[in-house]
């Protein structure tokens, strides 16, 4: 399955931390690109960062508005998921969700649009209390991939954690630059 996200809207300066804990909640838990609108141009930088010292080649890419990169997505054959505290429980849509080949996740700042109720393909609500799009975001993607995403490894890494019950192990591969 192919999971990308797409993150509408920030309010400037003050969610730059959280539209990064996003992006890497994205990578780490097995989505492989982000789309984003209104956001601080370092955020690409620290995605790449983290790219190169733990591996993978997760995709960070600004657009200017969500709706085309929606109506692309679907024209490519991905089904699309809105996070939002109104939709259907996702107890009751995950089964489902699991056997869609390519899903394109849509995640809030604040308010959204009202478009991307109709747009979705689902409206998921992760409980239908108020809480975050981080936390969100994580819980849909461990329920859709059962935790198997933790199986996968990021290529080319620098550095690789050894699974330890106490202190770190970090392997750490020799470059030449
Ligand atoms: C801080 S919330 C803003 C919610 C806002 N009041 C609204 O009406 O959309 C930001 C984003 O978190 C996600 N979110 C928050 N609670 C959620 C829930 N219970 N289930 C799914 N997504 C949620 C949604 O994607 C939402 O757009």
């Amino acid at each position: 399955m192919v999971i990308e996200v797409v993150r509408i809207g920030q309010r400037l300066v003050r969610d730059d931390r959280v539209t990064t804990h996003v992006a890497l909640v994205s990578r780490a838990f097995g989505a492989k690109k982000i789309f984003m609108t209104e956001v601080n141009p370092e955020i690409k930088d620290s995605l790449e960062k983290i790219n190169k010292t733990w591996g993978g080649n997760f995709v960070v890419e600004f657009i200017d508005k969500w709706k085309t990169i929606v109506k692309k997505k679907k024209g490519e054959n991905f089904r699309v998921v809105h996070l939002t505290m109104y939709g259907e429980n996702i107890n009751d849509v995950q089964e489902k969700l699991r056997k869609e080949e390519n899903l394109l996740v849509v995640i809030g700042a604040e308010k959204v649009p009202r478009e991307i109720y109709e747009l979705a393909d689902y409206n998921i609500g992760v409980g239908n209390q108020p809480h975050s799009e981080i936390s969100a975001l994580a819980i849909l993607l461990d329920r859709i991939q059962k935790g198997e995403q933790f199986k996968k490894t990021f290529p080319n890494a620098k550095r690789k954690i050894i699974p330890t019950k106490k202190g770190k192990n970090v392997h750490v591969k020799e470059t030449r630059d």
